[in-house]
């Protein structure tokens, strides 16, 4: 049997004037990588990074599920998306509304015959697929929009390597805040968020800047083409410090590596391996 390996984040940047956070989001995410990986023992990747990631956007300290920003007409409206070495398909919910956990509408696509949807109609799907109302709201985000706070970054994110072997990723956000409605983030597309038989990553950032570097799905790819991950993150790392793109990312590959990096200030993650506890 294989040693999992789990990795999570909340995010990377600055904590953009809320560093009274950082001592909370060092606990959480300490505490549900702890609890993920007790999980991760007992059950697969794809089941553990479900739980991960729910657990995250469940979390108000995070940009995505409940806390998640406010896009410039006031409105939140969250993307998400999932992915796993064994079926390969990468499932998206794109702008989505008032549900709880948008990680899980993109899972439910895994078995639809259309695995990314958007906007009003991914609201639609979702309450049709039985995901009930939730209102993602909260005071400090309310706030943050009425003070015209705009941050730029802000995503969770899990990726586990279970004992089979399978590696899954999922990421979810409430995008940049103060975005233009209709922006596509990138944690709905394979440049934030991939898995294939070889790795599994998982991407926060700006994400005009993830999309223009393809990261996920780059990182994946380039160990497919027999390179190891610690040599893949550093070739887009120093592609995005010659772009000045921002951003920071977590990834296992199928050997149980597991490489976390940044161009921006911080990444907020935890790693875990049952004996080894890393955290930002
Ligand atoms: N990475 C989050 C976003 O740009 O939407």
């Amino acid at each position: 049997m294989n040693k999992p390996k789990l990795v999570i984040h909340g995010g990377a940047g600055s904590l953009e004037g809320n560093l009274y956070n950082y001592s909370n989001v060092r606990n959480s995410l300490k505490e549900i990588c702890f609890s993920l990986y007790g999980e991760l023992q007992k059950k697969n990747s794809i089941e553990t990074v479900l739980s991960g990631v729910c657990a995250l956007e469940d979390n108000p300290l995070f940009n995505a599920g409940t806390g998640s920003k406010l896009q410039n007409d006031g409105q939140i409206r969250m993307s998400a998306s999932f992915m796993d070495s064994l079926k390969n398909n990468f499932s998206s919910v794109i702008n989505i509304q008032n549900v709880k956990n948008p990680i899980l509408v993109a899972y439910s696509l895994q078995n639809n015959k259309y695995t990314n949807i958007s906007g009003r109609l991914a609201t639609e799907y979702a309450r049709k697929s039985g995901f009930k109302s939730h209102n993602p709201y909260t005071t400090k985000r309310i706030t943050e929009y009425q003070n015209n706070i705009k941050g730029q970054k802000g995503t969770v994110g899990v990726v586990a390597l279970d004992k089979y072997k399978n590696l899954a990723s999922g990421t979810s956000t409430g995008g940049i805040g103060g975005e233009l409605p209709g922006r596509v983030s990138d944690s709905a597309t394979i440049a934030g968020n991939y898995a294939n038989k070889y790795a599994g990553v998982s991407v926060t950032g700006i994400g005009e800047h993830i999309i223009n570097a393809g990261v996920a799905v780059k990182i994946c790819t380039y160990l497919e083409l027999g390179m190891d991950l610690k040599s893949a993150v550093k070739k887009i790392i120093q592609n995005a410090k010659k772009n000045n793109y921002k951003f920071g990312l977590i990834s296992i590959s199928k050997d149980g590596d597991i490489v976390v990096d940044k161009t921006t200030d911080e990444i907020f993650y935890a790693s875990y391996d049952g004996i080894k506890l890393n955290l930002f």
